[in-house]
């Protein structure tokens, strides 16, 4: 099967060497995706700033900010079977970016800001959408609310302020939540493990909805 992957952060810059961001490594994108290759599938990983390696088998294209991952996540998941949106992108990116470096002397304390694209909910023509969602407390209510608004069959939810789990770590503790309010709730296992099981959750679901068989 076809699939794509986004992962890491976004930097929105407001001039050449400053920007907007948080502190996402990739590294439950990066299993993810070499998950899907390992199994043999098709591959493209969509990255923000990492610092890891691309995972053997899969395509990597490295990404800056959101617009430049809409942009290159859209391309991607033309007639591709599964999307996994692990990507923490950033939801706002300052209204001006500057070409040359800003003056602290003639800079202004205050920023102004305008929303970014939603990649996961924008994408079409992929078959099935997994999205993420990193919740400070229960995390399953706000994910079946993130699955109904951005069209997803799942998303993979975690409270990013639970022991071993959330931004970084090696590993992770997350609810597998439908759009139905259907929940399975894993327990703290390696994000290899955790892509494991989002790979089979997703490979499941893309051959319910009728597509070719899992390669
Ligand atoms: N996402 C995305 N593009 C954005 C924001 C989020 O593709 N501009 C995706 C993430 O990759 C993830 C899912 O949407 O799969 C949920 O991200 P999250 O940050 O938890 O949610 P938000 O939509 O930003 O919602 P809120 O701020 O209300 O928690």
């Amino acid at each position: 099967m076809k699939i794509v992957v986004t992962a890491g952060p976004t930097r929105e810059h407001l001039d050449p060497v400053r920007f907007l961001s948080n502190p996402s490594t990739g590294k439950m994108g990066f299993a993810v995706a070499a998950e899907f290759a390992r199994r043999g599938h098709k591959v493209t990983l969509v990255a923000g700033p990492v610092a890891l390696p691309t995972p053997r088998g899969a395509d990597r294209i490295d990404v800056v900010s959101a617009r430049d991952m809409m942009r290159e996540t859209a391309r991607a998941a033309k007639g591709a079977d599964v999307l996994v949106a692990t990507a923490a992108v950033a939801d706002w990116r300052p209204a001006a970016c500057a070409k040359r470096k800003m003056k602290k002397s003639t800079m202004k304390p205050v920023l102004r800001l305008v929303r970014n694209p939603d990649v996961v909910k924008s994408v079409r023509g992929v078959r099935i959408k997994v999205g993420f969602a990193a919740e400070t407390g229960d995390p399953v209510r706000e994910a079946v609310r993130k699955c109904r608004e951005k069209g997803l069959a799942l998303v993979v939810a975690n409270d990013v302020t639970a022991p071993g789990a959330g931004f970084g770590t090696d590993t992770n503790r997350v609810v597998l939540v439908r759009p139905d309010g259907g929940a399975e709730r894993l327990p703290l296992m390696s994000k290899r493990m955790v892509a494991r099981r989002i790979a089979d959750a997703a490979l499941r679901l893309a051959a319910l909805d009728g597509g070719g068989g899992i390669s």
